[in-house]
């Protein structure tokens, strides 16, 4: 198989029930190394709790998630992280006090085993300092390392966001909303962002932001009540009559 295309996280007939509601209902899904691929679907549709059931935020009703091929299904969130699995959260989750270097060591050192190292001085956390910075420069924010994150903009707030899930050094990155309220300027450098970070990820992207869902995404998911109708590149999803009915509208 072309490495390039290698298939890292693989979903098989994922399903979650709340109660009587079926949230995500038997989803196939393949995240591939260098590739962006959007989940896209109505309020309520169930990207979120699919991506909580990959992260292992949620445990599955039933269905497989295997990572490199190995069944990760039961594997408790810490554990997937250590793996490589990364997210973000569809509402900010930053330490709005803590400078933006201090956001990505919390996060790595929540990656690893060492969780007391919180209580070490941050002179003595070699690597998750290592980890912190070389995130920060991969999402270009090393110049802003000393701020406060709370006073940073939205754009470059999430931003950070992603740097902190870079920063448990993932292979695979699930990112709910990442350009959730942004304006132009920030959407570019984001976009920009994961085209640089796929060529060494497999990204999942939930996002509402079509125009930049069409632009960025290598393949695309489509769903509605929980259920996937439909899968493929951007020019497949476009032309699709069942998508173009339920979910884009006639005028897409
Ligand atoms: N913990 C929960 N308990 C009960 N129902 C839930 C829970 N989490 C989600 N749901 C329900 O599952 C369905 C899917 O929700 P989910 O948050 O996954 O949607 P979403 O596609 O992420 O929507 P949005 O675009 O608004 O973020 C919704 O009907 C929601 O109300
Ligand atoms: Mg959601």
């Amino acid at each position: 198989m072309n490495p390039a295309n290698q298939v890292l996280l693989r979903v098989e007939k994922l399903t979650r029930r709340f109660g009587g509601l079926v949230a995500v209902n038997a989803v196939d899904l393949d995240l591939r190394l260098g590739e962006v691929h959007a989940v896209i679907g109505t309020n309520g549709a169930g990207k979120s709790t699919l991506i909580n059931m990959l992260s292992g935020e949620l445990a599955a009703s039933e269905g497989r998630v295997a990572l490199d091929g190995e069944d990760i299904t039961t594997r408790a969130q810490f554990r997937r992280a250590r793996a490589g699995i990364g997210r973000s959260y569809q509402r900010t989750t930053i330490f709005p006090e803590f400078s933006v270097l201090e956001n990505c060591r919390l996060a790595a050192q929540a990656a690893t085993p060492r969780a007391w190292a919180l209580w070490e001085a941050s002179a003595a956390c070699g690597t998750s300092n290592g980890a912190a910075r070389e995130a920060l420069e991969a999402a270009g924010l090393s110049e802003m390392a000393g701020r406060i994150a709370g006073t940073l903009s939205h754009g470059a707030k999430r931003q950070l966001e992603v740097a902190m899930c870079l920063a448990t050094r993932p292979r695979v990155l699930l990112l709910d909303e990442p350009l959730a309220g942004m304006g132009a300027e920030e959407t570019e450098r984001m976009l920009t962002l994961l085209a640089r970070l796929k060529t060494s990820h497999a990204i999942l992207l939930v996002e509402h932001d079509m125009d930049a869902v069409f632009r960025i995404a290598d393949r695309i998911t489509v769903m509605v009540n929980g259920t996937v109708i439909a899968t493929g590149d951007p020019a497949a999803i476009r032309a699709n009559p069942e998508v173009r009915t339920a979910y884009l509208g006639e005028g897409a």
